[in-house]
């Protein structure tokens, strides 16, 4: 029996990103060619800037702040942000969570917190909502695999969460359990990870204002695709540490074994902090592309959230814990 390794799946995926980066150039030349009317909105750098969504993008969320933390960098367009993400519990295609994520069932939907806490609770995703006014915050996203993406985000920071079922002192990391229900989501009866899709932070990351709880984007209700009904997003981090669809938040002792650590531990380490001065095994760091841009850009020490975080790994090397 053939079995195919998540690290052979992540490989398969960089070259399937160069492939889309080819074709994209060849459109983009033939766009030059032909006029860039003639392009799809995907392929066109303009969608970038055409960023703001109809009011048919999705429920609106109502009343939302602004937030400190946000950037002030162009934003990627709602098409691109729904349109190419990771989500392999709907497929391992860039393509598949919007194709295949309208299964997911997101109401009813709870949140349990538990584990060496004081007051465990199971809330639903309502009384959530109601926990602390939501507000914008426009983040950058680096993924892991070398692409980036400015998304305007709704929510509010994870420690308003957390407070809710008043942490014990000998909590000293959080995980994050994603759903994992193979009738609604076809990724899991596949073997390609280790469901359910779990990640966790050190207790002060966790706690850090802006570690987010994701419930929107661009002020409407999240969609499916990107992790509805809600999600984590720790913008110093590459992507894979901001787990989608939460169904459970546990309090633990010691470090949690995350599914990509589980998958591939040479190439998937707990911090996952982005760093251009640390290659992943099998491809450089150093740069990004900007979904939307030709040409690549630098990536910056903790995504560019140095000032706000680095304090948090103080005297710790960075190599080891990669
Ligand atoms: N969460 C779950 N449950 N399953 C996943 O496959 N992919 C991760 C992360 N969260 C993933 C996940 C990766 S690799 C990235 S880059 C981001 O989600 C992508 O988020 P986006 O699709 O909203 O851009």
């Amino acid at each position: 029996m053939f079995i195919r390794k998540p690290s052979d799946i992540v490989s398969s995926e960089i070259t399937s990103e160069e492939i889309y980066r080819q074709r994209r150039q060849f459109l983009r030349v033939g766009g030059a060619l032909l006029g860039a009317a003639a392009l799809p909105v995907w392929f066109s750098d303009d969608a970038a800037q055409a960023a703001t969504p109809a009011a048919s993008f999705g429920p609106s969320l109502g009343a939302i702040g602004k937030s400190k933390y946000s950037t002030g960098e162009t934003q990627n367009s709602y098409e691109q942000i729904t349109t190419y993400n990771n989500f392999y519990e709907f497929g391992i295609d860039k393509s598949d969570p919007a194709a295949n994520a309208q299964t997911l069932r997101t109401r009813p939907w709870t949140v349990t917190l538990e584990g060496l806490v004081q007051k465990p609770r199971t809330l639903g995703i309502e009384d959530v909502l109601k926990l602390v006014p939501l507000e914008e915050r426009i983040y950058r996203l680096r993924c892991v695999e070398g692409w980036s993406m400015v998304i305007p985000w709704v929510g509010f920071s994870l420690s308003a969460l957390l407070k809710q079922v008043e942490p014990l002192g000998s909590a000293k990391y959080v995980e994050f359990v994603s759903q994992a229900d193979p009738a609604q989501m076809p990724g899991v009866r596949s073997g390609v990870l280790d469901w359910p899709y779990t990640e966790g932070l050190r207790m002060d990351e966790a706690m850090h204002p802006l570690t987010l709880m994701a419930v929107g984007l661009y002020g409407r209700v999240l969609p499916n695709q990107n992790g509805a009904p809600i999600r984590l997003v720790v913008p110093w981090k590459y992507g894979f540490k901001s787990a989608k669809s939460i169904v459970r938040i546990r309090f633990v002792e010691r470090e949690p074994r995350t599914a990509w650590v589980k998958a591939a531990p040479a190439e998937y380490g707990f911090y996952s902090n982005v760093n251009p001065a640390v290659d992943h095994p099998r491809w450089s760091q150093a740069k990004e592309r900007r979904i939307g841009e030709f040409f690549k850009r630098a990536t910056l020490p903790f995504n560019g959230y140095a000032d706000q975080v680095a304090q948090l790994y103080s005297g710790m090397d960075l190599r080891r814990y990669f």
